[in-house]
């Protein structure tokens, strides 16, 4: 039995402007998906998954998605959990050149679903590393990255850039620009993290800003104006001494741009009411500054905050289902004790 963990990632500053080329700075965070993989004799995949968004279900089939199981749980949960995994243990199969692997696969997730934080590519991440393992054959960390990309991009219809799965197998902070991802040095960042218990749609959101870019000249400035403060970002973080705890200095000026970041972001279309109710509660209460995290329209802020007040102003805050504060994970992908 293997057992690996990855974590999942909020955004510091460029999703969406990502898709068009700009670089983008995804930061890893102590909220992980731990896999758990056991080889088979035959080539079933048995998938037995909790997380913050479900009770618990478990599934069994013998190849394809096709013929969807049975199970008395929400049907995109199922999907997600079957989609996500099938394609991880294709991806495992490959680099292990074991095409007819069968695997009892445990998935405990402490990220909520579609919600912005990477839920999906920590899954992915972790069970590639897990699974290849069970079979012998370890990956190092480029490819497990290069084919939980892989796997994500065909779920998800090619709309997948490689920042979550690169970012949840380094850990850390990491800087991605196209084809293009680097490790960071980054400080430890105080995030606090407001979720409005639903989820965007991703592959509508990113469609939308495609076609305002295609209208207006505003939305191509504003994917630009989004490239520029992600290179002004980076440079403060490249000043900072890593890993240990940011100062108030460097988290006034991470903050401003994050409230930047956010304004552009609204302007391309792709907030929401929760969202800005959230992101307002936060720099009312003192965070240095605040943004949507992901594909947007709805799931989860992040903001800036080393005192508290900000876990508690969301957790009273209209349309906050959960708030708590997570640490940067300078850990990617590792290894558990089973
Ligand atoms: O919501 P998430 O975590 O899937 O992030 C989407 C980020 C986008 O930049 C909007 C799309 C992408 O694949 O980079």
């Amino acid at each position: 039995m293997t057992v690996c963990s990855a974590p999942g990632k909020v955004y510091l500053f460029g999703e969406h402007a990502v898709v068009y080329g700009e670089p983008a700075v995804p930061t890893a965070i102590e909220r992980r998906a731990t896999v758990t993989a056991e080889p088979r004799d035959d080539d079933h995949v048995r998938v037995e998954a909790t997380d913050l968004s479900l009770d618990g279900f478990t599934v069994e089939y013998t190849g394809g998605t096709g013929d969807r199981p049975d199970v008395d749980v929400p049907t995109p949960l199922v999907e997600a959990a079957m989609g996500y995994v099938d394609a991880a243990v294709r991806q495992a199969r490959a680099a292990a050149d074991a095409p007819a692997a069968g695997f009892d696969i445990t998935i405990e997730s402490e990220i909520p679903l579609g919600a912005g934080l990477g839920s999906s590519a920590a899954v992915v991440v972790a069970g590639i590393d897990a699974a290849t393992r069970a079979l012998g054959k370890p990956l190092d960390r480029r490819e497990i990255a290069d084919r939980a990309y892989r796997a994500e991009f065909e779920v998800q219809d090619g709309q997948a850039s490689r920042a979550d799965t690169f970012c949840s197998t380094m850990g850390g902070a990491v800087r991605v620009e196209g084809d293009d991802c680097e490790p960071m040095d980054a400080p430890n960042l105080p995030f606090v993290i407001g979720f409005d218990g639903g989820a965007g749609n991703t592959g509508e959101l990113v469609a939308g800003v495609r076609e305002l870019k295609s209208t207006y000249r505003f939305a191509d400035d504003t994917v630009a104006a989004i490239g520029d403060i992600v290179r002004t970002g980076e440079g403060l973080l490249g000043e900072a001494v890593p890993e240990a705890d940011a100062n108030r200095e460097l988290l006034v000026e991470l903050g401003e741009l994050m409230d930047f970041n956010h304004g552009l972001l609204a302007a391309l279309g792709v907030s929401a009411r929760s969202l800005d109710a959230m992101v307002w509660a936060a720099r009312e209460a003192g965070a240095h500054g605040a943004k949507l995290t992901g594909a947007g329209g709805g799931g989860c802020i992040v903001a800036l905050d080393p005192t508290g007040e900000v876990e508690t102003a969301l957790s009273y805050t209209q349309g906050c289902e959960d708030a708590f504060q997570a640490s940067l994970a300078t850990e990617g992908v590792r290894v558990e004790e089973p």
